[in-house]
C-alpha cells in the first residue's frame, strides 16, 4: 500500500501546481494525476454539478489503488470537503488532503494586522468554503473576491502586460482598500499569477499559495499514516486527462509542471459519460 502512488484530482492542468510542490517535497513518491479536462473549468459551474464530477473521478483514483487522495483544485475541494473524508477516510481508510484548509492555516499564522483577502473563482467565491474555515478565527476580518478571468489570462499563457494589468487592479483594488497584509491565492491557476498579484498589491502584503501548502499537509499525513514510499526504485509520474485532447493538456501541462509530464493518458471516469477521444 505505501509503495502505491499518490492520487492527485484537479479539474485540468491547474492542479499540476500543487503536483509540482508535491514532487519537490516528496520526491520519492509516486503520482498519479487526473486532470478532469472533459468538464473543465469548473470555476463557473454549479456546485453540486462540480461534486458530482469531483466525486466520480475521485471514485475511480480509488479503483485505480492510490493510497491518498489530493484535491488539488480549489472549487473542487470548496465542493467536496466533508463528503471527501466521509466517503474516502470513514469508510475506506484513504487519507484526504484538500487545498483550502492548509491555505486557511498558513494565511492565519502569517498574517500580522489579522486582515485576510481570498481570491478564487466564482464557484469557490460564492460557496463560502473558505469563510467556513476562516470560521475558527474569529478575531481576523476576511475580505473575498471572485477573479474569474485570471484562469483564462493564465491559460493563454499571459502573465504580465496592461490588460492583466488593468484587471487585476480591478478585482484587487477592494481588497487593496481594505488593508488586508495577506493574500490566500485560492485557485490552482494564481500562483503562476503570483508577480502581477505581487506587482499590483505592493510588497507589503504576503501571498499565501495553496500548493506549498498543501505539499506540506500531503508529507505530513502520509508520515503520520506511516505511508511513505519505501521502494527505493525511482517513482513513477502519470498525468491522464479525461477529455479531448492529448496535445492542449500537455502543452498547458508542461506549463504548470514542467518536463515531468512526459506521458499523457486520456481515461474515462466511472458515472460521467465522456465526449468522443480524439488522440
Ligand atoms: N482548478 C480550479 C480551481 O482551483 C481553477 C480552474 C477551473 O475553474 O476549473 O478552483
Amino acid at each position: 500500500m505505501s509503495d502505491a502512488p499518490i492520487g492527485i484530482f484537479d479539474s485540468g492542468v491547474g492542479g499540476l501546481t500543487v503536483a509540482r510542490a508535491i514532487i519537490d517535497q516528496l520526491p520519492g513518491e509516486s503520482v498519479l494525476y487526473v486532470g478532469d479536462t472533459a468538464h473543465s473549468p469548473y470555476g463557473p459551474k454549479p456546485i453540486a454539478l462540480v461534486r458530482e464530477y469531483t466525486l466520480a473521478v475521485l471514485d475511480d483514483l480509488v479503483e485505480r489503488g492510490v493510497k491518498m487522495i489530493v484535491i488539488a483544485c480549489n472549487t473542487a475541494s470548496a465542493a467536496t470537503l466533508r463528503d471527501a473524508r466521509e466517503r474516502y477516510t470513514q469508510q475506506l481508510g484513504i487519507p484526504v488532503v484538500e487545498v483550502i484548509q492548509p491555505a486557511v492555516r498558513a494565511a492565519v499564522v502569517q498574517s500580522r494586522v489579522g486582515r485576510i483577502g481570498v481570491i478564487g473563482t466564482t464557484g469557490t467565491i460564492m460557496s463560502r468554503a473558505y469563510d467556513d474555515a476562516f470560521a475558527a478565527a474569529p478575531h481576523l476580518s476576511v475580505h473575498s473576491r471572485a477573479c474569474p478571468r485570471f484562469v483564462e489570462f493564465v491559460e493563454a499563457g499571459i502573465t504580465s502586460g496592461p490588460e492583466l494589468f488593468d484587471v487585476a487592479e480591478e478585482y484587487l483594488a477592494p481588497l487593496k482598500a481594505e488593508g488586508i497584509d495577506t493574500l490566500v491565492l485560492g485557485c490552482t491557476h494564481y500562483p503562476l499569477l503570483a508577480g502581477a498579484i505581487r506587482y499590483v498589491m505592493g510588497p507589503g502584503v504576503t501571498l499565501v499559495s495553496s500548493a506549498d501548502e498543501t505539499a506540506a499537509d500531503v508529507y505530513r499525513t502520509l508520515v503520520q499514516h506511516g505511508i511513505e514510499r519505501a521502494d527505493p526504485a525511482p517513482p513513477t509520474y502519470e498525468f491522464d486527462a479525461t477529455g479531448k485532447s492529448k496535445i492542449e493538456f500537455t502543452r498547458l501541462a508542461r506549463r504548470f509542471l514542467g518536463p515531468e509530464v512526459s506521458t499523457v493518458e486520456l481515461v474515462e471516469t466511472g458515472t460521467i459519460p465522456l465526449p468522443e477521444r480524439h488522440t
